[in-house]
């Protein structure tokens, strides 16, 4: 009998030993392996990353090997969750014997609602006092076939691709000045040449290296007046909302760049190339992909410059 129970127990402890190998073996099979960390701590933030351009951006941080973390920001909760959950899956692919992937999140972010502006840097703030690096990538266009009168498509323009993309910068910029090595890039497009501009006068002042931020708003301002009452043409404008959105976009690239060097911020922006995405209906013949490598040119080549815009891979001219 006693032999029996002996027989008994060593089937019972064999059986247990089995199982717990067994359940430990599917674990390590059906859990991929942890996608290691970087041993720094850099934190970049895209917004827009949902798709297109600011997704494909995001995902070239990750692999770059200069992040620890990537935060998307998204006007919407599901597209948001939808594009974290898309990327991992897309990272861990090529995580696979890499080790330097950055860790992907959402923040909820609408450009241009100061309330989400706020919640966003404080939520940032909480969790990692500071940002490296800034991609302003959202930005909207109506489309050519878009029944709104120009007039009415003016501020709303305005609103996202310039007004919001600056309050929101500026609301991020006591974190940036906090990083290691801090850049904002700003993805604006060849659609805001300065040559749009009729009026030398005008010209000019976009181009002087003095300008403020103030008068940026004033002239910002006085374009939306002008096209309100319809007499932008004739007061020496140019004929595109988008266009001079993101003229104001890289006007405002290099008022940063010039006071934000005591801080030891670089700021740059970029054209991306008339790329394939939802804002072109799909007509460009770049990728997202190869649009993203002009932003990540001023996000993480060494010695960058500041005040640059980059185009075409490389440093071009503001004309
Ligand atoms: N595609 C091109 O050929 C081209 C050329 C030159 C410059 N660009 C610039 O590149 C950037 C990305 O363009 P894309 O082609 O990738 O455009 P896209 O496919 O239309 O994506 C735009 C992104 O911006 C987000 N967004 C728009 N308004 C927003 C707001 N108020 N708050 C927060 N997010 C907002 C969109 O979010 P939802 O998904 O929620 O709408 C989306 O994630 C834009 O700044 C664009 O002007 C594009």
């Amino acid at each position: 009998m006693k032999h029996l129970i002996e027989i008994l127990i060593t089937l019972l402890l064999t059986t247990f030993v089995i199982i717990t190998y067994q359940s430990s073996a599917a674990t390590a099979l059906t859990v991929p392996k942890k996608m290691q960390r970087l041993n720094i701590n850099r934190i970049a933030v895209v917004t827009g990353a949902n798709k297109g351009i600011g997704y494909a951006i995001a995902v070239q941080l990750a692999q770059s090997g200069h992040f620890s973390n990537v935060i998307l920001g998204c006007r919407d909760e599901t597209r948001g969750q939808n594009a974290v959950r898309d990327m991992v899956n897309e990272l861990k692919k090529y995580a696979n014997g890499n080790d330097n992937v950055a860790e992907i999140s959402f923040l909820q972010l609408t450009i241009g609602v100061k309330s989400s502006h706020e919640s966003f840097r404080k939520s940032v703030q909480d969790q990692y006092q500071k940002v490296d690096v800034l991609v302003n990538n959202a930005g909207m266009a109506f489309k050519g076939s878009d029944p709104t009168p120009f007039a009415q498509q003016c501020k709303p323009t305005l609103d996202v691709n310039f007004r919001g993309t600056f309050d929101f910068t500026e609301e991020l910029l006591p974190l940036v000045r906090k990083g290691n090595d801090p850049r904002i890039v700003n993805v604006a497009s060849m659609a805001g040449r300065l040559g749009q501009i009729k009026s030398p006068e005008l010209r000019n002042r976009f181009a002087a290296s003095d300008l403020t931020k103030d008068e940026l708003h004033k002239l910002v301002d006085q374009f939306e007046s002008d096209v309100c009452d319809g007499t932008h043409k004739s007061k020496g404008w140019g004929g595109s909302n988008y266009g001079f959105s993101k003229l104001a976009l890289i006007a405002m690239t290099r008022v940063w760049a010039r006071e934000e060097m005591s801080h030891h911020v670089k700021v740059n922006c970029c054209c991306p190339g008339y790329c394939d995405t939802d804002m072109t209906s799909n007509g460009g013949p770049r990728t997202a992909s190869d649009g993203a490598k002009n932003a990540m040119l001023p996000a993480t080549i060494e010695d960058c410059p500041t005040g640059e815009y980059f185009a075409d891979f490389k440093p071009a001219r503001w004309v």
